[in-house]
């Protein structure tokens, strides 16, 4: 029996207080506070925390992410677009862990995987400079054979796939055909000696199909969670993710 390990997603504990408060950052009365919610996930036995920075900054600032970074026990995984701006920010700030995501400015959230293959040139350059200061590198890709044998070739040290088209699949067909693309991948990354994650679109129903995925370390779940927490407070949220993945098969 494989641990899978949780990684917690904060990014909407700050959509929440944007809402509110993205206008008066400095007020007395901002909440709720990430790092809060931090300190809360890892009592309840989260294993690292997760934070993307948005060149629109729509939820998390960079404030939060240098709060977190000094206050955390975990691990600081930060979700990032492959940009300057963003990249010269990773660096200073130090998380133990980057994945790379794509990123458009329209979406509501992180639509598809990064596509490694069409941007391997800027990729390898900012791999280089991330592994040159100690920090780890994840690709989200799509659960895609040339996608995860790039990821190998480009030397990222992991791998999240991307979970959304089997959590969001609405027939059983598609469902079939995702997790089926999923665990081809999931095996192929293994083989090739990359750690293998999957993150979006888990929730306390579909963490069952995941268990399905052979090979996975670590998932990383927000909104989910996030939504769980409204009702059963936060630490609540993550023992009740944390029970659905026990007796991982591996
Ligand atoms: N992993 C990655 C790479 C993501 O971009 C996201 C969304 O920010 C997540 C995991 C978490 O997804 P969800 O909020 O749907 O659990």
């Amino acid at each position: 029996m494989a641990s899978l390990h949780l990684g917690v997603n904060l990014d909407h504990v700050a959509t929440l207080r944007q809402a509110r408060y993205a206008t008066m950052p400095d007020s007395k009365n901002t909440e709720p506070d990430p790092i809060v919610a931090a300190s809360l996930c890892e009592r309840a036995g989260a294993r690292g925390i997760v934070a993307h920075l948005r060149a629109d900054r729509r939820h998390m600032q960079d404030r939060d992410l240098e709060r977190l970074r000094a206050n955390i026990m975990t691990k600081l995984n930060l979700e990032m677009g492959n940009t300057p701006e963003i990249i010269d920010f990773a660096l200073r700030l130090q998380p133990d862990e980057v994945c790379l995501v794509p990123e458009q400015r329209q979406e509501i959230t992180t639509e598809g995987g990064l596509d490694v293959v069409r941007h391997e040139r800027e990729l390898r350059a900012t791999m280089k400079r991330f592994h040159a200061a100690g920090i780890r590198v994840s690709l989200f890709i799509d659960p895609a054979p040339e996608q995860v044998e790039m990821a190998r070739a480009l030397q990222a040290d992991m791998v999240e796939l991307h979970t959304g088209a089997l959590a969001n699949a609405f027939t059983e067909k598609i469902q079939e055909q995702e997790l089926n693309r999923l665990q081809t991948a999931a095996m192929r990354a293994a083989n090739l000696g990359l750690q293998v994650n999957a993150g979006h679109g888990i929730n306390y129903r579909n963490v069952a199909l995941i268990h399905k995925i052979p090979h996975l370390a670590e998932l990383n779940i927000g909104h989910s969670i996030i939504s769980r927490a409204l009702f059963v407070g936060i630490e609540n949220a993550v023992v009740e993710m944390l029970a659905l993945m026990r007796n991982y098969p591996g």
